[in-house]
C-alpha cells in the first residue's frame, strides 16, 4: 500500500474481530513506533503491548471512551515520562509514534483507534510501569469487524482553505 493511500484511507476501527493477531503483525506495529522520529532522537517512550482480555476488558473501563479496547486482540499503551520540561515534546513524538503505528497496521490489514486515559493512576497499577512515567494514550488494534475500508466520513476534514496558508495567513 502506497504512503499516499494509506492517509487518504485511515479511519478509526473500533470494532474488531474475535481472533487474534498475527505475531508478525504485532510485531510489524511495535517496531513501527520504536522506528518513529522524537525530538533530538530523545525516544521518550515506552510501549507496553497487552493480548489478555481481562487486561483490556480492565483498561477499557480507565476512559470515557475506550469500549473499543475490551473488543480489541491488541492494545498498546504508551509510556513517557512524568510531567518535566519536557512533556509537550514526549507528547508531540508520542503523536508520532502512535501515527506510525496506526499508518503500519493499516499496512497490514489491521484496524486501529486511539484511546484517551482518564484515570493514569490505575492504569499504571494495571500494568506496573514504574512511577516516573505516565500513560495517557494507548491504540486498540485488530482485524476489522465490518469492511476494511470505512467510507470518508459524511462531515469528512476541514477543507484546504480553513487549514492552509501559503506563504502568509
Ligand atoms: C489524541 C486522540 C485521542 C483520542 N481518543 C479517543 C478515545 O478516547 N476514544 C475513541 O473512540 N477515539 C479516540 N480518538 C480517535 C478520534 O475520535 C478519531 O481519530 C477521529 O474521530 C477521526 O476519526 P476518522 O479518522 O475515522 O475520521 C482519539 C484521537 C486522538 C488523536
Amino acid at each position: 500500500m502506497e504512503v499516499w493511500e494509506a492517509i487518504r484511507k485511515k479511519r478509526a476501527v473500533r470494532d474488531f474481530k474475535p481472533e487474534p493477531l498475527q505475531e508478525a503483525h504485532i510485531r510489524r506495529i511495535l517496531d513501527a513506533g520504536r522506528r518513529s522520529q522524537s525530538s533530538k532522537n530523545s525516544q521518550p517512550w515506552q510501549f507496553i503491548a497487552i493480548q489478555n482480555h481481562d487486561t483490556l476488558e480492565q483498561l477499557s473501563k480507565t476512559g470515557n471512551f475506550l469500549t473499543h479496547v475490551a473488543g480489541a486482540a491488541l492494545c498498546v499503551v504508551i509510556c513517557v515520562p512524568e510531567p518535566n520540561d519536557r512533556t509537550l515534546w514526549h507528547f508531540f513524538d508520542t503523536g508520532q509514534s502512535a501515527a506510525y503505528m496506526q499508518l503500519a497496521a493499516l499496512e497490514v490489514g489491521v484496524g486501529s483507534c486511539l484511546g484517551t486515559i482518564y484515570e493514569p493512576d490505575t492504569v499504571r497499577q494495571l500494568l506496573g510501569f514504574p512511577a516516573d512515567l505516565q500513560a495517557r494514550i494507548l491504540i486498540s488494534f485488530g482485524y476489522p469487524a465490518d469492511q476494511p475500508e470505512r467510507p470518508p466520513r459524511k462531515e469528512g476534514r476541514r477543507t484546504w482553505d480553513d487549514v492552509i496558508h501559503l506563504e502568509h495567513w
